[in-house]
């Protein structure tokens, strides 16, 4: 069939296989020619399909020849309807690990469950005895805890007070005030139970007890900071407070990892458009802004080039891996240089529907948002006719 991109609201209902293969390739493209160094081998990736996890995965197998294992949660195609983009981007991804000789399985469903992580355990047992890096990006606004069967909902929204600032519908362009009441305590609660670390802790302590951590055994989650114009809804807000339970979690998980010389990490990434960033107040303006200036300076990157820098400026450049004062890693240093934060914020203020577009990278994010869904990739083709019903060639 033609499959052309149907909008609703933050989110596409279709998305395109051929458009998600060949960011794909594209990402492959760029992680090989870095040329390989040494690495991870064997490696699990928790929220594999789409995003930062995504890179992740391709840089570990493309960049370190590295086995990979990916869970994640997409939607398969039904006949007439297209599947969710970390479907075709799973399938493409693992038919070009298979071609060049890599291992790569893996397993569609919810990651907080113990099912899946019992399904993973089995699948490591049989396939690759030990792992040595687990990669934790998971985003989703709801959570089943398995231990109590309850189910959180995560909100975005600050805390202690309302919060009012401009944002922009990037769909068509019109900047307008929003304005968003604060969380209450519930709601706070909720938020750090599905995005805080509680869930990362749970896989590790699941992977530990079947003895399936290689010694010297890495894990790292992904976070973000940001600016003081996203502060009062982002890091000041509810999904602040997961993100500070989830850097906590990293001490908490190295205290447990001694016995295998392991360690958590929590890598504080860029702004970047995905799914997730999308569906949050005020971001989308910030990114188009940060676009803009980054564009210009020559220091913008993607999801691969950030993880790409991840793993050889920072995991395996040398026995210590660089961190903040807070023990963090930091690939977010370009998005926060003073130099560049000073501009958004001077942009920021004079922001309107009609300067947008010549002020903010307003076209670069509606192209990454339609590409995420593979729509508007270079070099496809979308008047031939495709085949929407793809299949996962690693899926267990
Ligand atoms: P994304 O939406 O692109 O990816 C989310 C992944 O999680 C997908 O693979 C999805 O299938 C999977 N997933 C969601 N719910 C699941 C479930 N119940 N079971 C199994 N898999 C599930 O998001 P992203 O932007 O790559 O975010 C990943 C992490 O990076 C998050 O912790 C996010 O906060 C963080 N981060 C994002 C940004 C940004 O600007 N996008 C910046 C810094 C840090
Ligand atoms: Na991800």
């Amino acid at each position: 069939m033609i499959i052309e991109p149907r909008m609703r609201g933050f989110i596409c209902l279709t998305a395109h296989p051929k458009g998600c293969e060949q960011n794909i390739i594209n990402q492959i493209n760029y992680i090989q020619a870095k040329g390989p160094i040494d690495g991870p081998k064997k490696v699990l990736v928790i929220g594999a399909s789409t995003g930062f996890g995504l890179a992740s995965r391709i840089t570990s197998a493309f960049g370190y020849d590295a086995a990979t294992i990916g869970v994640y949660f997409e939607k398969p195609p039904k006949d007439g309807k297209t599947a969710s983009p970390g479907w075709y981007n799973t399938a493409a991804f693992e038919t070009e690990a298979t071609k060049a000789g890599l291992y790569a399985k893996s397993i569609n469903g919810d990651a907080f469950s113990n099912e899946v992580k019992q399904q993973t355990i089995d699948l490591i047992k049989a396939d690759l005895g030990q792992i040595d890096l687990v990669i934790y990006s998971l985003a989703s606004p709801v959570r089943t805890n398995p231990k109590t069967g309850v189910t959180h909902r995560s909100v975005l929204k600050p805390i202690g007070g309302s919060f009012s600032d401009k944002t922009v519908d990037f769909h068509t362009g019109i900047v307008s005030e929003v304005s968003i009441e604060p969380a209450n305590e519930e709601e706070i609660e909720n938020t750090v139970a599905v995005m805080g670390g509680e869930d990362w802790e749970m896989w590790i302590d699941a992977l530990k007890s079947e003895n399936l951590l290689a010694d010297g055994f890495t894990t790292v989650a992904y976070s973000y900071i940001g600016p003081a114009v996203t502060e009062a809804v982002y890091r000041k807000g509810t999904i602040g407070r997961a993100k500070d339970h989830l850097e906590a979690t990293a001490f908490t998980i190295t205290d447990k990892l001694t016995e295998v010389n392991g360690k958590a990490y929590v890598s504080v990434n860029k702004a970047l458009v995905t799914q997730a960033s999308s569906a949050i107040p005020v971001i989308p303006l910030y990114i188009s802004f940060l676009y803009k200036i980054m564009k210009e300076d020559g220091i913008h990157e993607g999801c691969i080039e950030q993880i790409q820098r991840l793993f050889a400026d920072r995991l395996y450049v040398s026995d210590v891996v660089p961190v903040d004062e807070k023990g963090r890693i930091r690939i977010d240093d370009w998005e926060m240089k003073p130099d560049v934060q000073a501009k958004v914020a001077e942009l920021w203020k004079n922001a309107t529907t009609e300067t947008l577009p010549e002020t903010g990278d307003l076209a670069g994010y509606k192209k990454d948002f339609l590409n995420l869904f593979g729509f508007d990739v270079d070099g496809v083709d979308y008047q031939a006719d495709v085949n929407e019903m793809v299949e996962v060639p690693g899926l267990v």
